[in-house]
C-alpha cells in the first residue's frame, strides 16, 4: 500500500468536542510562492474533517466571529456572512444562498501518536502568518 505524506498539524486534544479551528498554513502555488492557506479543522468525538476556510458564495471566510464556524446547535457549518449552511461531514451547502455548492475539503487522518494531520499536501513550515483573516 502506498503511504501518503503526513504534515500534523495539531493535537486531537487541541480542538475540543463539537468545536472547529481555524489555521493558516503555508502552501506553495504554481509559480512556487509560499501562500497562506486558510483551513479550519472540525471534531466531532475522534472523528475529524477539515475544509478550506472559503465560503463558495463570494470567496470570503466563513467564520462569523474569529473561530467560530457553528450554527447555534452547532449541528451544522454556518458561514457569517449571509448565513449559509453547510452538512458538518460532507461541506454541502443544505440552506442559504449557495445550494448545490460545497465547500472545498482538505483529506485529514490521526496518526499513531493522536495529531491531527493532513494527508499528501505540500505544505512549507510557516510561522509569519497571522491567523485572523483580515477585516471587511
Ligand atoms: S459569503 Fe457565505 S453565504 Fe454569502
Amino acid at each position: 500500500m502506498m503511504s501518503a505524506e503526513l504534515f500534523a498539524v495539531c493535537a486531537l486534544e487541541d480542538i475540543p468536542n463539537r468545536r472547529a479551528v481555524p489555521y493558516v498554513l503555508g502552501r506553495r502555488n504554481e509559480t512556487g510562492d509560499v501562500v497562506p492557506w486558510p483551513i479550519f479543522i472540525l471534531r466531532w468525538g475522534r472523528n475529524v474533517r477539515a475544509y478550506e476556510n472559503r465560503c463558495p458564495h463570494r470567496d470570503t471566510h466563513l467564520d462569523w466571529d474569529r473561530g467560530e464556524f457553528l450554527d447555534a446547535d452547532g449541528t451544522r457549518i454556518q458561514c457569517g456572512k449571509h448565513g449559509a449552511l453547510f452538512d458538518l461531514g460532507t461541506g454541502q451547502c443544505v440552506d442559504g444562498p449557495c445550494l448545490g455548492k460545497g465547500l472545498t475539503p482538505v483529506d485529514v487522518t490521526i496518526d499513531a501518536e493522536g495529531d491531527i494531520c493532513l494527508i499528501g499536501v505540500d505544505l512549507v513550515e510557516e510561522d509569519d502568518f497571522d491567523s485572523g483573516q483580515g477585516a471587511e
